[in-house]
């Protein structure tokens, strides 16, 4: 089935052509421009942005696919969770393309995209683990197989890559800042400063491989103030920083991991792009005895080949959204629906 898949949940406005599995296509426009003056994304402007670039997006899907509207046969779009103005733009495109040219039309959780990402590359037998890390959200999946996920732990706080580009920007640099505070970590020292490690008790209402960020950064932000951070010292603030996020996100995934004795570890989301992360976590993994897969950078950032992935199994295995279906700001993995 060649399905047209539409992302558009945060700031990057996304479209991809899927055949049989195989990505034809892959497009992103990023809004990185848009948002850099101001620290971060700004929703209203997303929302505009996304109006602008969601036409020639999916025409450079299309052409890129050697296609046209006329070969598509099945409709996906990201329907949540999300910034709720973002959402809307890729739905409605998507509802408005499979009402036109009367395809059938499927609705996809975004986080379902990120778990089944690595698929896009790799052939990962289920069960597995997934660590999904980025700007909007950090969590560890069990996915069991398609459409069966069980959440064992998320963040209470600050997403992950939120807690970088906090950090990058107190250390005075430009949004977003994961892929800068990196850099600079590379020429400093991990241990010259020991920030704090947040080890979350496990109580009621809190799952057993939870996440908190917003103290480590905080902690950092005090520490540049009171210590008048000269700027050949702020190499060992991102290295040590850099060391105690790897340390609480590769801690978590490996435990989660092997507490449902899973065989394999996926690594998903902007932040697994860290060469850090990416280095502590395949060396825990073999220790440990536990396969870590991390798929190629563009299929772990948000991309729609990853939607249009989920969309076309769900669409072949006969389910449809209506063209009622709304968009969601906080949407739930564990209730997806197999199809
Ligand atoms: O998945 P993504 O592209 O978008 C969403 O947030 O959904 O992730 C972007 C996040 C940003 O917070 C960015 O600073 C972070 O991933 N990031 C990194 C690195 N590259 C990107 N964080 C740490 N180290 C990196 N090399
Ligand atoms: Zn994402």
């Amino acid at each position: 089935m060649k399905v047209l898949a539409i992302e558009s949940s945060c700031d990057d406005t996304a479209a991809a052509v899927i055949h049989n599995g195989a990505v034809l296509s892959n497009i992103v426009t990023s809004q990185d421009d848009v948002h850099q003056i101001y620290g971060g994304v700004v929703p209203e402007l997303a929302s505009r942005a996304h109006m602008t670039a969601i036409a020639p997006t999916i025409q450079r899907a299309l052409d890129d696919a050697s296609a046209t509207l006329d070969d598509i046969e099945g409709v996906g779009a990201t329907c949540g969770p999300g910034l709720i103005g973002s959402l809307l733009v890729g739905l409605c495109t998507a509802k408005t393309i499979a009402y036109a040219k009367q395809i059938p039309f499927v609705g996809i959780n975004h986080l379902e995209g990120h778990l089944l990402s690595v698929q896009l590359e790799t052939a990962v037998a289920f069960p597995y683990v997934a660590l999904l890390a980025s700007g909007g959200h950090t969590s560890l999946y069990f996915a069991r197989g398609f459409g069966s996920y069980e959440l064992l732990g998320s963040t209470r706080d600050d997403a992950a890559g939120e807690a970088f580009d906090k950090v990058a920007k107190v250390l005075g640099m430009t949004y977003p800042g994961g892929r800068l505070v990196d850099e600079l970590a590379s020429k400093g020292d991990p241990t010259a400063h020991r920030f704090p490690r947040a080890k979350l008790k496990e109580r009621k209402g809190r799952l057993p491989f939870d996440f908190s960020f917003s103290g480590i950064k905080t902690a950092v932000a005090f520490h540049v103030r009171d210590h008048a951070t000269q700027p050949d010292q702020r190499a060992d603030v991102a290295a040590s920083f850099q060391e105690a996020v790897v340390d609480m996100l590769v801690t978590n995934a490996i435990g989660a991991t092997q507490s449902v004795d899973a065989p394999t570890l996926v690594v998903a989301g902007g932040v697994s792009a860290n060469s850090r992360l990416r280095q502590r976590i395949l060396e825990e993994g073999s220790c440990q005895g536990i396969d870590v897969i991390i798929p190629p950078l563009r299929y772990c950032t948000d991309n729609a080949a990853m939607i249009g992935l989920a969309a076309e199994r769900r669409l072949e295995a006969g389910q449809r959204d209506g063209l009622d279906l709304n968009a969601t700001a906080v949407a739930d993995l564990q209730h997806v629906a197999a199809p």
